[in-house]
């Protein structure tokens, strides 16, 4: 089948590339011509592993190909996907803008029925926004062209994107037209073997689920730190409850680390979008809230005991931060933990000597030179005249360091672990205070 998509970000370029992998012949549309030359080039302007060669391949043979011009796109196929950003407004909610533009150009170039898939993720109501501004641009042409409005939200993964795409947990098609339905069907058809994993169901349902599938899993995380935070002061080990409860298939062991905050593109924004959506009907949703708060509380727990450890005032030290992308295998540093805690430090006068496997140009773009920030170029190199450790991302290559010579090169033998790396007690017999969340030295009120 042929294939439009609309916007070469992340979900985008992933879900255009996959399809192209399966056999469909794929044009992507984006109004960024240099990105579109860079990827016709094979420069991938994110870093996900196993996209670039799958991208070049698709490209070499023929299925995927990249375009500035929305009426190429608009002309290439009936199947229109919209993959544009939906930036948070200044209140929290999800702006529409890049999604309306897409439907409008879409509304003006057509020429034959079009069914346009919403793969954004927007507020419930938005697919009946886009249809009325489909409707209302073509009743302008004098066009009595039919088409239809889908929702098919995506469920990926930074860092695992490629395998998510091809193998879905499921496919949910929001939809009430039998064409669409079936066009959808068709199209995810390679996706959908063995076992049916689409599930079809009303447009209104199909947007919710992926606000309530990000929301009930933000809402795992923020219960799990609420309880490290009691388990320290409890003295209690959080790693030991997360044993106990995941062992519960109705918990289950998924989603429930505790850690320094939730970060990333998603699960902060989507939160924040559906409470600014409950507040707009006038529901008061205090769980959200609750866990958004809880969210922000925890960005700033390792820096509260850096701050218990060495003093409010930080002037003269120097920190080694492991771990600068909000989660391991990606260069994202979107609402990532580690700019709340590093920008927190440098307030109380301190200098931050990092190192992440990726994320090292994205900080230089989103920081520049500054004479309190050092990139390194390895995990060891960030050590050296350290005052102590925090690590914020759980890389693999933080796993196993060599303890001795941790020792050995910081000034003060602390970590402080935002992500529960490391065992306490193997940590304490090399000599180390170790503050890690939920776990380890903490703060005794027993
Ligand atoms: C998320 C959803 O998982 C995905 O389904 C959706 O499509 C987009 O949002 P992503 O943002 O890529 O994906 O990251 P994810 O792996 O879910 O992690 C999000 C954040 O939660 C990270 O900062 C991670 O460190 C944190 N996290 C995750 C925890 O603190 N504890 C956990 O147990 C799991």
């Amino acid at each position: 089948m042929k294939v439009t998509i609309f916007g070469t970000g992340y979900v985008g370029l992933v879900t255009g590339t996959c399809l192209a992998d399966m056999g469909h012949h794929v044009m992507c549309v984006d109004i960024d011509e240099q990105k579109i030359t860079n990827l016709r080039n094979g420069v991938i302007p994110i870093y996900e592993p196993g996209l670039e060669s799958l991208v070049k391949t698709n490209v070499a043979n023929g299925q995927l190909c990249f375009t500035a011009s929305a009426e190429e796109g608009v002309a290439h196929a009936e199947i229109q996907f919209i993959a544009v950003g939906t930036p948070p407004d200044e209140d929290g909610s999800a702006d529409l803008k890049y999604v309306l533009a897409v439907a409008r150009s879409i509304a003006s170039h057509m020429q034959s029925h079009k069914v346009i898939v919403n793969k954004s993720t927007v507020p419930v109501g938005t697919a009946d926004k886009v249809s009325a501004l489909v409707s209302q641009v073509l009743a302008a042409r004098s066009s009595t062209l039919g088409f239809d409005v889908v929702s098919n939200p995506e469920f990926l993964k930074e860092g695992a994107a490629v395998n998510d795409c091809m193998k879905p947990d499921r496919i949910v098609i929001g939809s009430q037209s039998a064409h669409a339905i079936s066009v959808m069907k068709e199209l995810y058809a390679p996706f959908n073997r063995n076992h049916d994993r689409m599930i079809v169901m009303d447009v209104r349902s199909s947007e919710l689920t992926k606000y309530a599938a990000n929301c009930m899993l933000a809402t795992k995380i923020s219960f799990m730190n609420e309880m490290a935070n009691l388990a320290e002061r409890l003295g209690a080990d959080i790693e030991q409850v997360r044993l106990g409860i995941g062992s519960d298939p109705r918990i289950g062991y998924h989603f429930i680390y505790p850690g320094c905050g939730y970060g990333g593109s998603c699960f902060p924004k989507d939160v924040q979008a559906l409470i600014q959506t409950a507040d707009s009907i006038g529901f008061d949703s205090a769980i959200l809230k609750a866990v958004e708060t809880i969210n922000e509380r925890q960005k700033s727990v390792l820096v509260n005991r850096v701050q218990q450890h060495f003093g409010a005032d930080l002037h003269g030290k120097t920190f080694a931060l492991w771990g600068l992308s909000f989660k391991p295998n990606t260069d994202d540093m979107r609402e990532a933990p580690a700019r709340v805690v590093m920008e927190a430090l440098w307030l109380a006068g301190a200098k931050v000597q990092a190192f992440d496997p990726e994320a090292m140009e994205e900080t230089q773009r989103i920081y520049g030179q500054r004479a309190d920030l050092v990139l390194c170029g390895t995990k060891e190199a960030a050590l050296k005249d350290a005052d102590a450790l925090i690590i914020c991302t759980e890389w693999k290559n933080f796993r196993a360091p060599d303890f001795d010579s941790l020792k050995q090169t910081l000034r003060h033998a602390v970590i402080f672990d935002g992500r529960n790396l490391y065992d306490p007690d193997v940590v304490r017999r090399y000599g180390f205070t170790y503050y890690a969340i939920g776990r380890g030295d903490s703060i005794k009120t027993y």
